[in-house]
């Protein structure tokens, strides 16, 4: 093949691999524990349970199941969803709010590809998933950054960013928030932050984002109510899957919005994939309906939080002094950041060596900043491979340390 570089559009120049990606590709090697991904723990999967789901789908609706399905998704699994939903404080929610998509990251494009023209502005936080970063750069948008703090999105640095933005005659399209553990800081907005952060998109008119994947994923917590539970007038575009708390090779998530925005969406995603697997919609279905999603989700929390314990408390334990690291209340990922002079981006291939992987803090963060901090994922491991992954990281970070002040 001659120079396809000629042919490629201006767009795909501008493309960049995931740098999760590309890390999980290094992970692979069996001597590492990886702390790199946002995987589940495999022996959580209900292999058992979802075999006889499976048998009873094609016995009872295998015609259905393994043809084309709507593009909205289908009709009974909405109706579940907006069910459950509505008993979770969304108000007004029925099927026809609900679409099904292939995981929440196709959702993130379907956002990018609704609102974004190139050069358009959209606001993330600081930081924030790397799967919403590249969805909306691969649009060609500029992303601006808003720091967090221990509760999350910092609502007074976003409104003097819109105004500074709208100063200069720029409309930023939408927030995206991750409201619920946040992937990666680990952080909870509360909700007197969600009722402002709703206010202050009311008053600019603008939409909202809320991508809540770990929100059930919550081991010390009362129920948090969704940011989309404070929207009054249809500008929350709500999204969650079934990758978490169920199998992310599902690939089934959904978004809850208003039926204008709903409607938008639908035509983004036709061109998309004309549907979502039917064949895993209707299994999600009868093993929600049967109620052993909730049973399921109990289990992994209780498989979940010693985890996350027994991650924190060996960081505790070995890291050397300087850190700071929060003990997440739910989700997947411990968040560290390592004291001045250590940059987390360099020190990855020394993790390597020493077999243990994690994602540096740059990638999260659309300013460059990030440089001192990493995110580890601690459902994933085993217990024991927390405990040796976590030595092995601190020696890693005892050597640079060394190093630095040598
Ligand atoms: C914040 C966030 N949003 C979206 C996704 C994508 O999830 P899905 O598997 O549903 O595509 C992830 C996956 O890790 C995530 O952490």
């Amino acid at each position: 093949m001659g120079n396809l570089e000629r042919l490629y559009s201006d767009r795909a120049g501008k493309m960049r691999k995931s740098v999760i990606r590309e890390l999980l590709k290094v992970a692979q090697d069996p001597e590492i524990i990886s702390f790199a991904g946002g995987l589940p723990n495999p022996n959580s999967f209900p292999i058992d349970d979802l075999s006889t789901v499976i048998q009873s789908v094609m016995k009872n609706h295998g015609k259905n199941a393994l043809q084309y399905g709507t593009t909205q998704g289908l009709t009974d699994l909405r109706k579940s969803l907006a069910e459950r939903a509505y008993k979770e404080g969304f108000k007004d929610v029925a099927e026809d709010n609900v679409i099904i998509t292939n995981g929440s990251q196709q959702a993130l494009d379907m956002v990018g590809k609704l609102f974004l023209n190139p050069g358009d502005t959209a606001l993330v936080g600081l930081p924030s998933y790397l799967g919403g970063i590249n969805a909306f750069k691969s649009y060609e948008s500029n992303l601006t950054g808003i720091p967090l703090d221990e509760d999350g999105l910092r609502v007074d640095v976003l409104e003097d960013t819109i105004k500074e933005l709208l100063r200069e005659n720029i409309i930023p399209k939408f927030i995206y928030v991750i409201p619920t553990f946040q992937n990666p800081a680990g952080v909870v907005m509360p909700e007197k932050r969600r009722k402002k952060l709703v206010d202050i998109a009311h008053e600019y008119d603008l939409v909202i984002v809320e991508d809540d994947p770990y929100g059930k994923l919550n081991y010390d917590m009362d129920h948090i109510r969704p940011i989309k539970a404070f929207d009054d007038d249809g500008r929350v575009i709500y999204m969650s899957t079934f990758s978490k708390i169920l199998a992310p090779g599902f690939r089934l998530a959904w978004t809850i919005a208003s039926e204008e925005l709903t409607r938008k969406m639908i035509i983004c995603k036709q061109a998309l994939d004309l549907c979502t697997n039917t064949f895993t919609q209707y299994i999600a279905n009868e093993f929600m309906r049967k109620g052993s999603l909730d049973l399921h989700i109990l289990k992994i929390n209780e498989m979940y939080k010693p985890k996350r314990d027994k991650m924190i408390n060996a960081i505790e334990q070995y890291f050397p002094e300087g850190y700071t690291c929060n003990r997440p209340k739910g989700g997947m990922f411990a968040w560290v950041t390592l004291p001045e002079g250590i940059d987390t981006e360099t020190m990855f291939l020394d993790a390597i060596k020493h077999k243990v992987a994690y994602v540096h803090g740059k990638a999260f963060h659309v300013d460059g900043g990030g440089e001192r901090s990493m995110r580890l994922n601690f459902s994933y491991s085993s217990n024991d491979q927390i405990e040796e992954g976590i030595k092995r990281l601190s020696s890693v970070i005892e050597e640079r340390l060394a190093t630095i002040n040598a």
